[in-house]
C-alpha cells in the first residue's frame, strides 16, 4: 500500500515560527507593522503579510509614521537598536534567542579578546554579532580561510580567542575547523552556537531518503537550504523539488510506494499541508485506476 511520510522536522523552525507569529499577532491587534527586511524568504507568505499591510523596509529611516518596526531572526548590528531607541521609534525584537545567545557571548569578552566567526561575513546576522565585539574579530567560512587568519594576525599568541559560528554554519566545515584550531591555536575556547534546526532537518531528510522510494522537497527553488534537502534526498532516492502544491500535477508518482515529505525553512505549514492533501487525493484516484483496470481485465 501507498504510504505517505511527513519529516517532523518539515518546515519553520522555532525562531522563525515564532517571529511570524509575532507579525501575525500585532497586525491582529490593529498595529500597523513594517518588517526590517523580509521576515522570511517565502513570497506566498510575504504576500500575504503585504495583503494585511505589512510593509518590508530595507532601512529603518523608511519606517512609516506610526509603524511598528519588527527586527527579523538574524538580528541587527547593535548600531540600528541604538537608532530605533534614540529616535523613539516603536519596535519589536524577533531576532532568534540563539542568535540573541550568540550576541551575548560576545558582549561579555572585554576589547583584548579576539573574537574568530564561522560563516559568511555578507550575511547580516554575522554583521550583527560583529557589532556586538568590542576587540578585533575576524569572520572565516572555511578551513583555509581560518588558517590564513590564525598565522596572519598571530592569533596563537593572544591571550584570549573565542570562536563563535553563525547559526547556519556547515557543521561539516566546523569539524574541520575544530581540527585546525587542535592543530594551530589551542588557545581558542570555541563555543558551539550552531543551530541544531538545519541539521536535525537535514539528518531527517537523509534517514527518511534511505527508507523512502521517493521525497518531495517543498520549498522556494532559490532557498538554499531546500536545495541542500533536496540534494541529501537525491542522493538515495529519486527527489522532487516544489514550491506549492500546484506542480505536484506535473508528476507521475504511481509508481512509488512509499514517499517521503520534507520541507525548507521557509515553507509555511499551509503550504506543506496543501501537499499532503493533494498527494493524498492523488494517490486514492490512482488506486481506484487501478483497481477498476484490474476488474476490467477479470471480466
Ligand atoms: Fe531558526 Fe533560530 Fe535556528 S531562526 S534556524 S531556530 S537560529
Amino acid at each position: 500500500s501507498k504510504q505517505i511520510i511527513l519529516a517532523k522536522t518539515a518546515g519553520f523552525c522555532f525562531g522563525v515560527d515564532r517571529a511570524v507569529n509575532l507579525v501575525y499577532e500585532l497586525v491582529g491587534e490593529g498595529k500597523k507593522v513594517c518588517t526590517l527586511g523580509p521576515i522570511i524568504h517565502n513570497a506566498q507568505l510575504v504576500a500575504d503579510l503585504e495583503s494585511k499591510g505589512v510593509k518590508i523596509i530595507d532601512d529603518i529611516s523608511q519606517a512609516p509614521q506610526g509603524y511598528t518596526v519588527v527586527v527579523r531572526t538574524h538580528g541587527v548590528e547593535k548600531s540600528v537598536l541604538d537608532e530605533l531607541e534614540t529616535k523613539g521609534i516603536d519596535y519589536v525584537n524577533a531576532t532568534c534567542p540563539f542568535v540573541t545567545k550568540i550576541h551575548n557571548i560576545v558582549k561579555k569578552q572585554d576589547e583584548n579578546t579576539v573574537v574568530l566567526i564561522a560563516g559568511d561575513k555578507n550575511h547580516p546576522e554575522v554583521l550583527g554579532i560583529k557589532s556586538y565585539c568590542k576587540g578585533d574579530s575576524y569572520v572565516f567560512k572555511n578551513e583555509e580561510e581560518l588558517t590564513e587568519i590564525i598565522q596572519k594576525h598571530k592569533i596563537a599568541q593572544k591571550n584570549d580567542v573565542i570562536c563563535v559560528a553563525q547559526t547556519t554554519f556547515s557543521l561539516n566545515e566546523q569539524k574541520k575547523c575544530k581540527k585546525i584550531f587542535k592543530k594551530l591555536c589551542t588557545n581558542c575556547k570555541i563555543f558551539d552556537t550552531i543551530c541544531n534546526a538545519t541539521s536535525d532537518r537535514q539528518n531527517e531528510a537523509e534517514e527518511l531518503s534511505k527508507n523512502s522510494d521517493a521525497m518531495i522537497v517543498v520549498g522556494g527553488r532559490h532557498s538554499s537550504n531546500t536545495c541542500k534537502l533536496r540534494d541529501t534526498g537525491e542522493a538515495n532516492c529519486p527527489t522532487f523539488l516544489i514550491e506549492t502544491a500546484d506542480e505536484l500535477a506535473s508528476l507521475d508518482l504511481s509508481k512509488y510506494n512509499v514517499i517521503g515529505v520534507t520541507a525548507g525553512a521557509s515553507t509555511p505549514s499551509v503550504i506543506i499541508k496543501e501537499v499532503l492533501k493533494s498527494m493524498s487525493e492523488e494517490i486514492k484516484e490512482k488506486e481506484v485506476e487501478t483497481t477498476s483496470a484490474v476488474t476490467e481485465e477479470v471480466v
